[in-house]
């Protein structure tokens, strides 16, 4: 699968086979996570797998939903904004990483054959009482990984180019 293929075909995916993932493919998927580019290449990045269903159980408490907590991996990508570059006016580049090595790793999921979901509409302070992750550390997003158990075509519900592109100005 070319990078294009992926991009036109990766769905959010909200049903999971209970098939676990093997862990060389798992490997791979955080490889392409490492592999990202970063603000002055500061990778301000960590990664928790979580495998062990009490572990996802508990995860539950900060995003409710069971396809969520009964996908057989969960990663949660975080951020230490204190290792990550800042722009001059004060602009944070964070979260822009974190998010770039994300798709990265949705993408390389999704040509292993895996499903994935970016959640963003977690309960933080949860996410981090229930891994143990430190004060200064922030959760930028979560996602489930599996094997799809729902089929969706390729994604179709995007603006235009004509709407979103602008040339020479605005
Ligand atoms: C930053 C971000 C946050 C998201 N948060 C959630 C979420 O909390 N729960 C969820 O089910 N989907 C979430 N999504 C998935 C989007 O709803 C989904 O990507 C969008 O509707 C387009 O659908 P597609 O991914 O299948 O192309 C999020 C996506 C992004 C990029």
């Amino acid at each position: 699968m070319n990078v294009f293929e992926a991009v036109r075909t990766r769905r959010s995916i909200r049903k999971y086979l209970e098939k676990p993932v093997e862990r060389d493919k798992l490997l791979r998927v955080l490889e392409a996570a490492r592999l990202a580019p970063s603000a002055v290449n500061r990778q301000p990045w960590d990664f928790i797998v979580v495998t062990d269903p009490e572990v996802k159980r508990k995860l539950g408490a900060a995003y409710p939903r069971d396809w969520f907590v009964n996908a057989p991996v969960i990663i949660v990508a975080c951020a230490n904004p204190a290792k990550a570059w800042t722009r001059k006016d004060g602009e944070e580049y964070w979260k822009v990483d974190v998010a770039i090595a994300m798709q990265n790793l949705v993408l390389a999921a999704w040509e292993e054959g895996l499903g994935t979901c970016w959640i963003g509409a977690f309960d933080e302070q949860e996410v981090k009482k229930v891994l143990g992750i430190p004060r200064e550390i922030r959760v930028v997003a979560m996602t489930p990984i599996g094997y799809p158990a729902e089929e969706k075509g390729p994604v179709v519900d995007r603006k235009p180019l004509e709407e979103i592109v602008h040339y020479e100005h605005w």
